[in-house]
């Protein structure tokens, strides 16, 4: 693509921003801790509107979304929206660098529009590890009617909300991170705030409530998985049934079939499942660890119950196996590989997914950041990109730009690790708005992590093992990869990818696994447009929050 040609793709998704009267929805989310016994011991978790998982947040292409959040907790609150790109609005995007925290018994109303967006998403609070004790739920944009989805309407649609769980909750997980311990392995899985089907009578307690999903057969469910744990990458399997894998956080993909598929944290997936099976039993829904040791991990495993109407009794024997290739990663690395988005489906707006020519732009940076096993700094355990632990700030980033907060953060986010001492820093990467960057995401953990960017969607053009240099730009798929906001990088091994920075604000880019998240793996891209043309960002909104050097300014 030319010049002129990019220029004017730019100008023609600036001007539908204009777009007025689209529709708004309203929520009411109370946020409060609930006992529940997911494993058999009781335990306070967080529930949303007293459900644990959270309601799901239903809106359709550019309807504009109004939440009302309410803290019934003993802590400071922020919802996070991954995913929902706020355009010109990071004042919505619920971490500690954009937004001052609700404190409780108080309530803070998001509004944002999702703006030429579709598909699966899921919402949690970010602060304090809570994300470890619930509060989390699904996020569905739908296409509007006037667009096609590119597969037939499915029959249903089934959430299934799949994560990590501690029968100790996220202010005891804290006091060990704090205190320089390690997490250790999971008390179990849990799909939808459930327990384990008992598959097992020596492994699973009896008297867990598992979940279980009706169906009729010879009909076709879309299944949206999420993976809202902590650390634990999750195979995904429906025994004796295929998963037609179709979108992924906002594109639809290539679509294949899979007999069971690796979600990583943070990560939504969008699979068709036809009830095809003779139903002389029911079916079991597995999530087991995946890249660990599984005979070790062996209770880290959720199990919940497919039920035909026409059933003919309780699934029995033993689980569907998960994939053999543990030891063989880079067999392993070939399903990432090969998801891949469907350039002529249509997304969120009329013209093709594919039109969006990114294989020709040329890139203006290249960011190197690398991410170490947690390291001590200052007598502190504590994890660092490219050597820096991030610092969160006592005044948002923004907020302190607006009214003149001198020294609160430094823009010298290095752009590939410099092998300085490790050091906790508030360092931000200074980011040229309209650049098209390319970002490599370097594992020297030694753990599967997943990160994510705030604010965008970006082209996963490349994953392989070691060390990634200028020659692994000859292997980037520069015509059909996916465009999605959470990846996964591989340890011993890094991704690339490639973003278009159009959206201005401050935006966080950070791991997904929660523990390293909470240690510092994190930093945030200011991305400022210059001129004062209309495309700067939005205004604070009216019920903004103030705090820090701010706290004078509140109401
Ligand atoms: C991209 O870079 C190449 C080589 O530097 C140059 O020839 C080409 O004109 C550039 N393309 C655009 C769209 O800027
Ligand atoms: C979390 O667990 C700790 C230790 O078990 C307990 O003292 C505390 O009350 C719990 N907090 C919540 C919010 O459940
Ligand atoms: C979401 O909203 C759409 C359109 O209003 C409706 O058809 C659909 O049933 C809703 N889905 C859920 C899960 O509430
Ligand atoms: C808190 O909720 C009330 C309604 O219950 C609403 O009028 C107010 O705007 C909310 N506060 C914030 C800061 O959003
Ligand atoms: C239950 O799990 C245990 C431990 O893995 C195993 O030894 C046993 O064979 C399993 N029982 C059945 C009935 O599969
Ligand atoms: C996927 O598997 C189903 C059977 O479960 C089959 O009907 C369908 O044709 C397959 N689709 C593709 C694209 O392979
Ligand atoms: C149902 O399917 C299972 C698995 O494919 C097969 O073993 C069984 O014989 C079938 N039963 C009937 C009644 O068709
Ligand atoms: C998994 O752990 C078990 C028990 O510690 C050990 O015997 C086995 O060798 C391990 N498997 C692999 C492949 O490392
Ligand atoms: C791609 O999307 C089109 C709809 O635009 C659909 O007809 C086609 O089957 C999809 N192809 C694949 C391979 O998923
Ligand atoms: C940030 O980058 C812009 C150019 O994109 C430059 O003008 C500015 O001086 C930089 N700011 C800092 C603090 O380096
Ligand atoms: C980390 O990097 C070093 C030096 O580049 C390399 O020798 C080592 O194998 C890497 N370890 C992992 C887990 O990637």
């Amino acid at each position: 693509m030319d010049v002129s040609l990019s220029l004017l793709i730019h100008i023609a998704l600036l001007s539908s921003l204009c777009f007025a009267e689209d529709a708004y929805v309203f929520y009411d989310f109370k946020l409060s801790y609930i006992t529940v016994s997911p494993l058999g011991v009781p335990q306070q978790v967080i529930a949303v509107n007293g459900a644990f998982p959270g309601q799901v947040l239903n809106a359709t292409t550019n309807d504009n979304v109004a939440i009302n959040v309410h803290n019934q907790l003993d802590e400071n609150l922020l919802m996070s929206w991954p995913g929902i790109q706020m355009r010109r609005n990071s004042w919505q995007d619920g971490v500690l660098g954009t937004n001052c925290p609700v404190q409780p018994k108080k309530n803070f109303t998001y509004q944002f529009q999702v703006k030429d967006q579709i598909g699966s998403f899921f919402y949690f609070p970010s602060l304090n590890f809570q994300r470890a004790s619930g509060g989390f739920g699904p996020i569905i944009i739908n296409n509007r009617n006037v667009i096609r989805i590119p597969f037939a309407p499915p029959d249903g649609d089934i959430v299934i909300l799949i994560c990590d769980w501690y029968t100790q909750n996220h202010t005891a997980l804290r006091t060990t991170l704090d205190s320089g311990g390690e997490l250790g392995m999971p008390d179990g899985v849990l799909i939808n705030g459930k327990g384990p089907y008992r598959y097992n009578t020596t492994l699973v307690p009896d008297g867990i409530p598992y979940e279980s999903i009706n169906v009729d057969p010879g009909k076709t469910y879309r299944f949206r998985v999420h993976n809202v744990g902590i650390s634990t990458s999750l195979n995904f399997r429906i025994q004796g049934h295929n998963l037609l894998l179709v979108e992924t956080e906002g594109h639809y993909t290539i679509q294949q079939n899979f007999s069971s598929f690796d979600i990583h944290m943070g990560q939504s997936y969008s699979f068709l499942v036809t009830m095809d099976q003779n139903a002389t039993t029911d079916y079991y829904i597995v999530a087991s660890a995946r890249y660990v040791n599984e005979s070790v991990w062996e209770r880290v495993t959720g199990v919940a119950i497919l039920h035909y109407s026409n059933s003919g009794g309780p699934a029995t024997g033993p689980l569907p196996v998960p994939p053999s290739d543990i030891y063989n990663q880079w067999s392993a690395m070939s399903q990432p590989k090969s998801i891949r988005q469907n350039t002529s489906a249509s997304g969120a707006r009329p013209n093709p997914q594919g039109s969006f020519h990114y294989g020709s732009i040329n890139v203006t940076d290249t960011y190197v950041l690398q991410s170490l096993p947690p390291l001590m700094i200052d007598g502190k355990l504590r994890s660092t990109l490219n050597g820096i632990s991030f610092v969160n700030p006592d005044t948002p980033f923004r907020l302190a730009d607006l009214h003149n907060v001198k020294g609160s953060y430094k823009l010298d986010f290095p752009n590939k690790p410099l092998g300085r001492t490790p050091h906790m820093d508030r360092s931000l990467i200074n980011a040229t708005y309209k650049g098209f960057i390319e970002v490599i995401l370097q594992n020297n953990d030694t753990r599967m992590q997943s990160f994510h960017m705030d604010g965008y969607a970006f082209f996963v053009v490349g994953m392989d093992f070691g060390q990634w240099t200028e020659n692994s730009r000859n292997n980037y798929n520069k015509w059909d990869a996916i465009s999605r906001c959470t990846t996964e990088v591989y340890p011993g091994g890094w991704t690339a990818i490639l973003v278009s920075l159009d959206n201005v604000g401050v935006w966080n880019l950070r791991v997904e696994n929660l523990d390293r998240w909470y240690l510092g793996q994190e930093t945030y891209m200011k991305i400022m447009n210059p001129e004062e043309n209309g495309d700067t960002e939005m205004a604070p909104p009216e019920n903004v929050i103030y705090c820090g050097s701010l706290q004078s300014l509140q109401k």
